[in-house]
């Protein structure tokens, strides 16, 4: 990959720069905010060197369609006060302007784009659109590396149009990744929870014989619950996993990885509810699991303990909801009570689960964190992330 910093002479350059601003939002405040400070860097940087910007990202998943609630507004707001400078979000359709509509204000050298994923083009990686995209800029650079298992129109297809250049944060994510899957010291243990289930499950079969242990947590355990014939209630779960579930717990007993999944839960009849601790066999039809109970994070606690590598992604419930937020924080106490002590090797990856270490104040208790969920474990899986490869 060219990497940003080795190009010479930005000055009056027009940077179509692809972010990961897919932060948290709440009836449009931000929850977590730890995504926009990472990309500092290489906004100052581009703006040291006079490039204009036009930021690119995503928010949420509005399927292509326009949902007000997941506007970059916000974001471009919290950005405008984090660099001291005005930004401008273009709201018309990108598809009817072109590169004379950008930067008409002379004095105005930042743009971003309002979210991409609400043009159904993007997910589906079009050429034409990722042709018209790359019409605004002289130079594309990938900063998001938690994006780049995405074969999407500003990740992938765009590189075809113009020169691309991998920017400072996705280089560092990718050299402390390389790392790691380089120097692992076993016992390795990966926890494994959040909501988007089909995303990660099929990614863990090819995980398995890398790992000691897999304990799934969150959304995810709730398929395994189902799996294992457990009533869920009115969990949150996906459909047609059990075949890739299946598979896991086959390829687990060839590979000597224990699965591990919660012994105890707890509930709530909606979101925000007050917490009920239950065994598995008290579960409801009108229950929803909403977080890991006590002897499962006692479990959890002892495997950490007795683990050299920590892998985590994914929260262990609601973290959302405080009542719903002690599994989550458990798990964070017990690597940073071991990362303290020199026992563990701990790396801590998405967007959720950051947000889950700043509620403790523990970001700067693990080896590393990254940004990236979902392509944090392709890339531990081995496999080309899309983005990446385009960047080659
Ligand atoms: C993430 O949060 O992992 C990235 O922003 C990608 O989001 P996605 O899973 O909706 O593609």
């Amino acid at each position: 990959m060219k990497a940003i910093q080795d190009l010479q002479n930005l000055g009056g350059k027009r940077v179509l720069l692809r972010l990961d601003l897919n932060v948290p939002l709440k009836n449009g405040i931000i929850k977590d905010d730890t995504r926009i400070k990472k990309i500092l860097p290489i906004i100052n940087f581009l703006l040291e060197k006079k490039a204009r910007i036009i930021i690119i990202s995503h928010v949420g998943r509005p399927n292509g369609k326009i949902h007000n609630e997941l506007s970059m507004k916000p974001i471009r707001d919290n950005l405008e006060t984090k660099i001291n400078k005005k930004i401008k979000l273009l709201s018309e359709d990108i598809r009817k302007i072109n590169d004379k509509d950008l930067f008409k204000n002379l004095n105005q050298n930042v743009l971003i784009l309002e979210n991409i994923r609400f043009y159904s083009e993007e997910e589906k990686n079009d050429l034409a659109f990722a042709k018209h995209l790359a019409s605004f800029g002289d130079i594309y650079v990938n900063d998001a590396f938690s994006c780049s298992h995405r074969a999407h129109a500003s990740v992938a297809n765009i590189t075809k149009y113009l020169p691309s250049y991998a920017g400072l944060q996705l280089n560092s994510e990718v050299n402390a990744l390389e790392k790691i899957t380089n120097d692992i010291k076993k016992p390795i243990t990966c926890i494994i929870g959040g909501s988007k289930i089909s995303t990660k499950i099929g990614i863990i079969e090819n995980l398995i014989p890398k790992f000691d242990n897999i304990i799934f947590v969150g959304g995810m355990a709730n398929n395994i619950l189902n799996f294992k014939k457990f009533s869920i209630g009115k969990s949150i779960f996906e459909k047609n996993c059990d075949e890739m579930i299946s598979k896991i717990f086959d390829k687990s007993k060839e590979n000597s990885c224990s699965i591990i999944y919660p012994e105890d839960v707890v509930t709530g009849k909606k979101l925000d509810d007050k917490p009920n601790v239950k065994d598995l066999i008290d579960i409801k039809d009108d229950d929803m699991i909403l977080d890991i109970g006590p002897k499962t994070i006692k479990k959890i606690d002892s495997l950490i303990n007795s683990s050299k590598t920590i892998l985590w992604n994914g929260p262990a419930g609601y973290f959302e909801n405080p009542d719903f937020a002690n599994g989550s924080y458990e798990i964070a106490k017990s690597i940073v009570k071991n990362f303290k002590s020199n026992l563990i090797y701990s790396v801590a990856g998405g967007g959720d689960t950051i947000a889950v270490i700043n509620k403790i104040n523990a970001i700067n208790n693990f080896n590393f964190v990254s940004t990236a969920g979902g392509a944090f474990l392709e890339y531990l899986e081995g496999k080309i992330l899309p983005g990446i490869s385009a960047l080659k």
